[in-house]
């Protein structure tokens, strides 16, 4: 008999093997094998919104879907199945009142609140096409996401709180686009239910990320294969049973936010934890002392994370009763050894298998993971999910095949932009060989960057480079030549810091800025970043200035490099 599911599908080698391998000869019926958790409401059609709630509201109506945090240690909301779905129909009647249908483009650009999965599944609801877009980006951001995208309406609120900071998130909105405003949703008895049924070609979502260029660039996501992938991977890599009360502290801004807070979780009826405050705010315990309280099993967050939390006393971790924690996660960047250890030894108290995430918004769902058993390595990834073929060509990560996480319109073979090698059986992901920078797990490009900062009068010249961070996993570094050389240092560091925030979000805050008086160049007059980079990251090895046009700069350039502009963050961590 062929087997695509065991109980040890995930953990065990040997089976691993065998339904890998099946997953790969017999690519449609494993798949089939797998729509069987979906609810259909007739052959190839049903909805994403009718598989996360309506379909557990008669047997989980009082279970808590979701708890929420906020900013505040006593600030906690639930909301059972049953409130859940209330607020999804009040938005979805809310939303088609403003005339939203099926296939039109609606922003979400709100806070981490139970209102803003509510609002996502309103859209899948009723086949609006949500855009979120994360409530750290700047109004500029927003205007250009929702411009591109020809969104119709935007949800955003008037009143929250962050880091003890009160925030009106509409303040942001550009003039010209429909508002729904959703401060308060109370449920109106009686109200209609319209679902909208989608089938397999319907979209689900727009999310932006950052390519190599500097405009974001939009990927879309159906809505069934989507469902299907995320599901999938969610039980078979994390292992999830009923009773797990889970909790990922990323952002709904971000695809991991998308795939594993607002859908997978919700789509098993487990109780989904969620968090819109600071981990370090007003104590560094923030993550602890609400895993002890939800009795958590499953803690899915990034490296940032981990590394800025691990500064703190471990007594903040050991005074909490972890013992509920079954299985750890991690996703965003590569995890450096020492936060790994950290993360297992101290969180995990040598009991929980860590589950290194490697995906992108482009996959919908995890693509590569470690088998979730005691003996992993740690930063090694591990296996490609079953159903895909991964190659490591010229040291980067290629995928080969489709399968139903994969967004609409990339080619095959898919080279990911990330560097990878075997160890072993296993795949280790080594960072980005393009110009992405991933700082603290959010990706940008050098060019959005670049474009950013040339907007000033004052600067002739930008070059972005990412080093590496110990916190933030990396971090860039600016190279600017100057128009006029009577601009004082403080000013000029004022309006980049300004200038990144304005056209990018707080998050695109560079912190060394290097004034040169040139850019090394090709003859050409290309500017070569890659050796900048060489001198930014201290690459001792010699430099190969033989294609450069002004090679007598560059001694004047590694001095000025070895003793930067450092304007450090207040905030390190993903926020
Ligand atoms: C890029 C994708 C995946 C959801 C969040 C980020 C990096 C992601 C890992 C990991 C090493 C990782 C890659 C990837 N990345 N997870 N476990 N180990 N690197 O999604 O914003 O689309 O970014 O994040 O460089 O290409 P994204």
């Amino acid at each position: 008999m062929m087997i695509f599911e065991h109980p040890l599908s995930w953990t065990d080698e040997n089976i691993y093997n065998e339904i890998y391998k099946n997953s790969i000869d017999h690519n449609e019926q494993f798949w089939a094998h797998y729509k069987k958790y979906i609810d259909w409401k007739a052959e190839g059609i049903t909805n994403v919104c009718y598989n996360c709630v309506d379909r557990h509201i008669k047997a989980l109506a009082h279970k808590p879907a979701i708890v929420w945090y906020g900013d505040e240690a006593n600030e906690r909301i639930e909301l059972t199945y049953e409130d859940l779905y209330k607020m999804i129909i009040q938005i979805a009647y809310i939303l088609r009142r403003h005339n939203i249908k099926n296939g039109d483009v609606v922003g979400i650009y709100m806070p981490m609140i139970p209102e803003a999965i509510a609002s996502m599944l309103a859209c899948a609801r009723i086949g609006a096409i949500h855009l979120v877009v994360f409530a750290g980006f700047s109004k500029q951001s927003l205007n250009y996401r929702l411009t591109e995208s020809k969104a119709k309406a935007v949800i955003t609120v008037t009143s929250f709180k962050r880091g003890g900071k009160k925030i009106d998130l509409s303040k942001n909105i550009p003039s010209g686009i429909d508002v729904i405003i959703l401060d308060d949703v109370s449920y109106t008895a009686g109200i209609t239910d319209y679902i909208e049924w989608q089938n397999t070609d319907d979209d689900l979502f727009i999310l932006y990320t950052s390519g190599t260029s500097g405009k974001p660039k939009a990927i879309t996501h159906s809505a069934l294969p989507y469902m299907l992938y995320v599901a999938t991977t969610f039980k078979v890599i994390f292992g999830i049973r009923d009773d797990d009360v889970y909790f990922c502290t990323s952002d709904i801004g971000w695809i991991t936010g998308h795939s594993y807070i607002t859908y997978a979780p919700l789509f098993y009826g487990l109780t989904n934890v969620i968090f819109s405050g600071s981990p370090t705010y007003p104590t560094a315990d923030r993550y602890w002392t609400i895993i002890e309280k939800e009795k958590v099993s499953i803690f899915y967050t990034s490296p940032t994370a981990i590394r800025s939390l691990s500064t703190f006393n471990n007594d903040y971790v050991k005074r909490h009763d972890l013992s509920s924690l079954r299985v750890l996660g991690s996703v965003g960047e590569p995890i450096n050894k020492s936060a790994w250890e950290w993360y297992f030894d101290i969180v995990g108290n040598k009991r929980c298998p860590i589950m290194d995430t490697w995906w992108q918004t482009e996959t919908g769902g995890i693509v590569l993971a470690p088998l979730r058993n005691l003996n992993q390595k740690p930063g090694v990834a591990g296996k490609p999910f079953f159903g895909i073929c991964v190659d490591i060509a010229q040291n980067e990560l290629t995928i080969k095949n489709k399968f139903p996480g994969l967004c609409k319109s990339l080619k095959l073979p898919y080279k990911t932009g990330d560097e990878a090698q075997y160890v072993n059986n296993d795949i280790k992901i080594n960072g980005r060989l393009d110009d992405v920078i991933n700082i603290s797990g959010h990706r940008l490009s050098v060019t959005e960057f670049e474009n950013a900062i040339s907007k000033l009068d004052a600067i002739k010249e930008v070059a972005v480079v990412a080093i590496p961070d110990e916190l933030k996993g990396q971090t860039a570094f600016v190279y600017i030549v100057l128009r006029y050389d009577n601009i004082e240092t403080n000013v000029i560091v004022n309006t980049i810091i300004t200038a990144t925030k304005t056209y990018i979000g707080a998050i695109a805050k560079p912190d060394y800025i290097a004034i040169v008086p040139d850019l090394p160049k090709t003859r050409s007059g290309k500017i070569m970043r890659k050796l900048l980079k060489d001198i930014a990251t201290g690459n001792t090895e010699p430099l190969d200035t033989s294609s450069m046009q002004n090679p007598q700069i560059i001694e004047e350039i590694k001095h000025i490099s070895n003793d930067p502009i450092f304007c450090p963050d207040f905030c390190k961590i993903k926020c």
